[in-house]
C-alpha cells in the first residue's frame, strides 16, 4: 500500500522560515492577527528589488523602469492567481484592506443611485464601519446592521430581514478579527444579490490563513492586507468585479489614473489603473507576490490544521483556569481566540504577559460597538499563524495561571 507523500512544507519546518525567531528566541508571538512575522523569502524579495530593479513603473523607456514595470505588474497577477480573480483588471493595489474598503465607499459617495441604505453588521472592524458611516451621512442614507447571534455569528436571519430594495450594497468579514468567528461569505452574498446589492467582504484575517476564491464567493468587492499574510505593511488588494469596476467613478486623482488631461478635461485610464493615483508601492507589491508565492510552498491544509489543534488546545486550557470566560466558544473560526477573566482587567493582563515573553493584544481591538453588544470593555486576544507550536500554547496558560494569581 503507498502512502501519500505530503505536498508542501509542514507546520514543524516554517518557523525556521522567519528571521524574527532568530532575533527573539525566548518570544511567543500569539499576535498574528495584528500583522504577521515575515519569511526570509519576502525580505530578500524587497532587498533584491531595491538593490537590482529600482525604477519607477510605467513611465519610461529605460531597462530599469521595464524591468521594475515587468516585477510589478507580474506581482498583480501572483495575487489575481492567489484571490481566484478572473483578470488582473480587477486587482487593484491599496495601502491595506481599509484603503480598499475606502475606496469603494468613496467611489460609491460619486454615484448617483436610487439605493441609499447600507448593511454592515455587529461584527465589524471600526474600518468596516466608519467609511460607511461617512458615506451614509454623505448621501442621506441609513445605515443598517445586522445582529449577531449569542453564539458569535452573523444572524442571516435578520441580515436578510434588513436587506431590501434601497440597500446599495452589504460589507462584512470573512473572518472577525476580534472574536475570530468564520463567516458564511457565499451565503451572505447570495443573500446580497437576490435584492439587487453590491457585496464586501473585508478579507483582512482570512487572506493568511484560508484559500481565498472570489469567483466562488460571487462578491462585488474583496479587500485584503499583506502584512496579514506575511507581507509588508502598507500594500493590499482590493479585487473588484470589473462589469462592476467599469460603473464606479474614480476616487483618487492624479498621475497614472489618467488617459488624456488638458486644462479643460480629463479622461481616465482603463482598469485597474484607473484607481491608482501616483507612483504605487512597488516593493511592497514584489514583497506581497513573494508572501503569495511563499504560502503555496505550505501545504495548506496542514498549516490550517495545525492552527485548529493550537486554538483547540489554547480553549481546552483556558477553560481549566477559574473565572476564564471565552468568547464565541462555539463558532465555526480561523486563526483567533479571545477571552475574558472576571475581576481581572485585560490591560494588566496584557502587561504581565509581556513580562513572561508572550506577545498578544489586550483591549476592543478596533470593534467597540462589538465590544458594547457582548458587554465587556474588551477581550484578550490569542491569534496564531503557522509558526507557532504546541509549546508556544503551553507556555500562554502556564503564564496565564501565574498571572491570574497575582492579579486575583
Ligand atoms: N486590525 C488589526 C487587529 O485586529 C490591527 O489587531
Amino acid at each position: 500500500m503507498s502512502t501519500k507523500a505530503p505536498q508542501g512544507k509542514q507546520p514543524d519546518e516554517i518557523r525556521n522560515d522567519f528571521p524574527i525567531f532568530t532575533a527573539h528566541p525566548q518570544l511567543v508571538y500569539l499576535d498574528s492577527a495584528a500583522t504577521t512575522q515575515k519569511p526570509r523569502h519576502v525580505l530578500d524579495a524587497i532587498r533584491d528589488y531595491y538593490e537590482r530593479n529600482n525604477a519607477n513603473v510605467h513611465r519610461a523607456a529605460h531597462r530599469l523602469a521595464t524591468e521594475a514595470t515587468v516585477q510589478f505588474e507580474s506581482a498583480r497577477e501572483t495575487m489575481r492567481q492567489l484571490i481566484g480573480a478572473a483578470s488582473t483588471s480587477e486587482v487593484i493595489w491599496t495601502r491595506g484592506t481599509t484603503e480598499g474598503i475606502n475606496l469603494v465607499a468613496a467611489s460609491l459617495r460619486e454615484l448617483q443611485c436610487e439605493r441609499h441604505e447600507i448593511l454592515i453588521t455587529e461584527l465589524e472592524h471600526h474600518s468596516n464601519i466608519v467609511p460607511w458611516q461617512q458615506l451614509a451621512a454623505k448621501i442621506g442614507g441609513e445605515l443598517k446592521v445586522a445582529r449577531i447571534t449569542s453564539a458569535g455569528e452573523i444572524d442571516l436571519d435578520d441580515l436578510d430581514a434588513k436587506l431590501g430594495d434601497k440597500t446599495l450594497i452589504v460589507a462584512f468579514n470573512h473572518v472577525s478579527n476580534a472574536l475570530g468567528t468564520l463567516n458564511p461569505v457565499t451565503d451572505i452574498c447570495r443573500l446580497a444579490h437576490a435584492r439587487g446589492a453590491l457585496s464586501l467582504v473585508d478579507g483582512a484575517q482570512a487572506a493568511g490563513h484560508l484559500e481565498i476564491d472570489v469567483g466562488a464567493y460571487q462578491c462585488d468587492f474583496y479587500a485584503l492586507s499583506g502584512h496579514k499574510m506575511f507581507g509588508p505593511t502598507g500594500i493590499g488588494v482590493l479585487y473588484g468585479r470589473e462589469d462592476v469596476l467599469e460603473t464606479l467613478p474614480v476616487w483618487q486623482t492624479g498621475g497614472e489614473m489618467i488617459e488624456r488631461v488638458s486644462f479643460e478635461a480629463t479622461s481616465f485610464n482603463r482598469l485597474p489603473y484607473r484607481f491608482e493615483a501616483g507612483t504605487p508601492n512597488i516593493a511592497g507589491a514584489v514583497g506581497l507576490a513573494a508572501a503569495a508565492d511563499y504560502l503555496q510552498t505550505l501545504d495548506r491544509a496542514a498549516a490550517n490544521a495545525h492552527e485548529h489543534r493550537l486554538l483547540a488546545l489554547a480553549l481546552s486550557g483556558l477553560q481549566q483556569i477559574e473565572g476564564v470566560r471565552i468568547m464565541a466558544p462555539d463558532a465555526p473560526r480561523s486563526g483567533v481566540l479571545s477571552f475574558v477573566i472576571d475581576h481581572v482587567h485585560h490591560q494588566d493582563l496584557g502587561t504581565l504577559l509581556n513580562e513572561q515573553d508572550i506577545a498578544l493584544r489586550t483591549g476592543h481591538h478596533c470593534a467597540m460597538p462589538l465590544m458594547t453588544r457582548l458587554g465587556v470593555a474588551g477581550v484578550t486576544r490569542v491569534s496564531v499563524a503557522p509558526y507557532n507550536s504546541e509549546e508556544d500554547i503551553e507556555r500562554l496558560l502556564n503564564a496565564l495561571a501565574k498571572a491570574r494569581q497575582l492579579l486575583a
